[in-house]
C-alpha cells in the first residue's frame, strides 16, 4: 500500500508525540482552547482567571474547574454581572460567552434559563443554538454534534482537491456532486457550498435530529438530506457520480469515551463520537462502499486522529483507493484524500 503525503506536516506519522488523553480530546472545544492558548503563548493559568485573549480564541467553548473563590467578580465591562455568573461556573471564556448569551436573549427570563444552563455544563453552541464553521453560522439543535474547527482543515483539504481536479469542468449544469457523510448539522456541506459555489449536495445522518438540524441548515442550498445508515437511505441514482466523498465519521475508540470532556460526553450522542474498539468501525464500513459510489477521478476525503492515519489509510488503499495522507501544520488535523482511479486508458 502506498499512502503519500502532502501539506504543511504530512506523511504516514509513525509515532505521535502527543498522549493518549490528547488525542481522545482531539477536536473538543476545550482542546482547542488549551493548543489556541499554548499557540499565542497564553498560560492556561491565565485563562483559568478570566485574562482576556478572547479576541485571539478558536471557539467559544471551555469549561474547567475552578478552585473556591478563584472567580473574580464584579469587573468594569460586567455591569450586568452575567461573565462574573459564567466566571464562577468556571467557563473560561467569559466575558465573550457573557456577550453571546445577551445577544440571543430575547428577554430577561431567556437570559437567565441560558446563564443557567450554560452553568451546568452545556455547550455554548447548544444553549445559543449555533456555532461558527468555516466563517458561517451553523444552526446546532439539542444533542446534534458540534461542528469542531479542527474539520475546517477537511474542508479545505476537498476544496482544495475539487479545484486541482477541475471537478466542475464537463458537468451539464456546472456543479460537483458532493456525498456529506454521517453529516452532523450539515456545516460541511455548508462549507464547502460556501467556498466552491453552487454543488449538488447529498448528505445523510442516522440520527434523526441531526438529520433535522442539516435538512434546516441546507435549505437555503437545496441540499438533499437523507436519515439513515451511511449509504442505505440514498438514491440509487448516486452511484458511480459522487465526485467529493466526504466523511467526518465518528472515530474515538470507544475505551477513550471516558476521557472526553463531559461536554461532548453529556450533551453530544455517543453514536456521534464512538467509533468501535479501533475507532475505525463506521469508516470501515464507508470504505466499503466507497467504490461503489464515487465516480472515476473523484475522492473520499476523512478527518481522522493522527495515531489513527496508517491503519485508516490501509483501510483505503485496500478498497482500491489511490491514498493521500495530510496533517495541518499545528497538528490537530490529520485528513485522508482517497482518490478513485479513473478507468484505464482515460486521462
Ligand atoms: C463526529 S460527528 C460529525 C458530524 C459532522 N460531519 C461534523 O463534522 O460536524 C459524526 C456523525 O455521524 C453520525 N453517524 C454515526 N453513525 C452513523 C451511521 N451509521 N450512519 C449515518 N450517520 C452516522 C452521527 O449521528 C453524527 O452526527
Amino acid at each position: 500500500m502506498e499512502v503519500r503525503g502532502v501539506g504543511v506536516r504530512c506523511g504516514l506519522v509513525g509515532g505521535s508525540m502527543r498522549s493518549d488523553q490528547a488525542r481522545a480530546l482531539a477536536g473538543t472545544p476545550e482542546s482547542r482552547h488549551a493548543r489556541t492558548a499554548a499557540r499565542v503563548g497564553v498560560p492556561r493559568t491565565a485563562a483559568r482567571v478570566g485574562v482576556p485573549w478572547a479576541a485571539v480564541r478558536g471557539g467559544t467553548n471551555a469549561m474547567v474547574d475552578l478552585p473556591a473563590g478563584g472567580a473574580r467578580q464584579g469587573r468594569a465591562d460586567d455591569r450586568d454581572g452575567v461573565a462574573g455568573r459564567l466566571r464562577a461556573a468556571g467557563c473560561v471564556f467569559a466575558e465573550e460567552e457573557a456577550r453571546l448569551l445577551r445577544d440571543a436573549a430575547r428577554t430577561p427570563a431567556e437570559l437567565e434559563e441560558m446563564i443557567s444552563r450554560r452553568s451546568s455544563g452545556m455547550p455554548i453552541e447548544h444553549v445559543v443554538g449555533w456555532a461558527e464553521f468555516c466563517g458561517l453560522r451553523v444552526s446546532v439543535g439539542p444533542g446534534v454534534f458540534v461542528p469542531r474547527r479542527r474539520t475546517e482543515f477537511l474542508v479545505r483539504q476537498a476544496v482544495a482537491f475539487a479545484q486541482a481536479s477541475a471537478l466542475a469542468k464537463g458537468r451539464p449544469d456546472g456543479r460537483i456532486t458532493v456525498l456529506d457523510m454521517c453529516c452532523g448539522s450539515g456545516a460541511i456541506g455548508l462549507a464547502l457550498a460556501a467556498m466552491l459555489g453552487p454543488i449538488a449536495l447529498h448528505a445523510t445522518d442516522i440520527d434523526p435530529a441531526a438529520a433535522a438540524c442539516a435538512r434546516r441548515n441546507l435549505a437555503a442550498i437545496a441540499g438533499h438530506v437523507f436519515q439513515g445508515d451511511l449509504y442505505v437511505p440514498l438514491p440509487a441514482h448516486l452511484r458511480g457520480r459522487v465526485q467529493i466523498l466526504i466523511a467526518n465519521v465518528p472515530y474515538v475508540p470507544s475505551g477513550d469515551i471516558a476521557m472526553l470532556p463531559s461536554e461532548a460526553r453529556n450533551y453530544e450522542r455517543r453514536a456521534a463520537l464512538d467509533g468501535g474498539t479501533d475507532g475505525l468501525d463506521v469508516l470501515r464500513r464507508v470504505c466499503a462502499g466507497a467504490s461503489r459510489w464515487l465516480a472515476p477521478g473523484g475522492a473520499l476525503l476523512t478527518e481522522t486522529s493522527e495515531r489513527q492515519l496508517q491503519p485508516a489509510g490501509e483501510l483505503l488503499a485496500a478498497g482500491g483507493l489511490a491514498v493521500r495522507a495530510m496533517t495541518s501544520s499545528e497538528g490537530e488535523a490529520s485528513v485522508l484524500v482517497a482518490t478513485k482511479p479513473p478507468p484505464a486508458g482515460a486521462q
